[in-house]
């Protein structure tokens, strides 16, 4: 069976994920910036289930730049997502920081996610209506950076990725490689400890595909920020410290 072929199991077929954690184990976990312990990911629909993740252990260290690599529909951004407390998974946990965000109240992975968290889409997912600048104000506004203040960052920030002379552009008249210099910016406003970014050279053409990756894993470097990034793109290994293959919900051994 193929990637792509969807499966469906009965419900009574589930088996039900024990996770069980000794102290050494432990430790590990608090030690990395991102671990996962037998993340296993049903989507469930009526009386048919898919099993998109069927048990990830992932440990990355910090200020690594981890690449998760894979086919379509191998499960790459469901962990993503997993990993980044956007979705909740079926069962598993996931420590980001040494904190269980598995177990912690909607409120509580709200603020933590908040504060540790930079997260890039593949298609930018920028605000069309407000500018370069403001695009980044906003996301520093929800972090509590306000005013003149949240202004200057986001002028800093844009100079780092390059476009401090288009801070007043809407996104409609910037390229693509530049709005995702933009998204690069916000995700780095107010300094989060970890980047997860999706497929984000996707909507690029392969030079500026690697500029990109090349600014987001530099200035990644220069802060010790541990960088997840899930892509296609076998030219962005040469950036990265880890690269992990999955298959069919399942981390393999061997790329695919
Ligand atoms: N919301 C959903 N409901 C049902 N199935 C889903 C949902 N999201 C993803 N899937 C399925 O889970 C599998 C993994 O999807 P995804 O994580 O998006 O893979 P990738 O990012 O590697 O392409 C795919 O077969 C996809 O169809
Ligand atoms: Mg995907």
């Amino acid at each position: 069976m193929t990637t792509s072929q969807v499966k469906f199991i009965k419900n009574s077929q589930i088996h039900k994920w024990k996770t069980s954690c000794s102290a050494d184990e432990l430790t590990a976990v608090k030690n990395c910036a991102v671990a996962s312990r037998k993340i296993k990911m049903i989507y469930k629909s009526g009386f048919a289930s898919f099993v998109a993740l069927k048990g990830i252990d992932l440990n990355i260290p910090q200020g690594a730049i981890q690449l998760l690599m894979g086919p379509s529909g191998s499960g790459k951004t469901t962990l993503l997502s997993i990993l980044a407390g956007i979705l909740t998974p079926t069962d598993g946990s996931v420590h980001l920081l040494g904190k269980d965000i598995t177990r912690m109240s909607s409120k509580e992975l709200s603020k933590f996610r908040l504060e540790n968290i930079g997260f890039i889409f593949q298609g930018f997912n920028l605000f069309p209506a407000l500018t370069a600048a403001e695009n980044i104000e906003v996301a520093l506004n929800l972090k509590g950076i306000r005013g003149k203040q949240a202004r200057q960052e986001s002028l800093e920030l844009l100079t780092k990725v390059g476009l401090d002379n288009k801070a007043d552009r809407l996104p409609r008249n910037l390229s693509g490689g530049q709005k995702q210099r933009i998204a690069i910016a916000r995700a780095l406003a107010g300094h989060p400890q970890l980047i997860m970014a999706d497929e984000p050279t996707a909507a690029l053409d392969s030079q500026n595909g690697q500029l990109i990756i090349e600014l987001l894993c530099d200035l990644a470097k220069q802060k010790e920020t541990t960088v997840v990034i899930v892509t296609h793109d076998v030219r962005i290994k040469s950036f990265a410290d880890y690269v992990t293959h999955m298959e069919d919900g399942l981390i393999t051994d061997h790329p695919v």
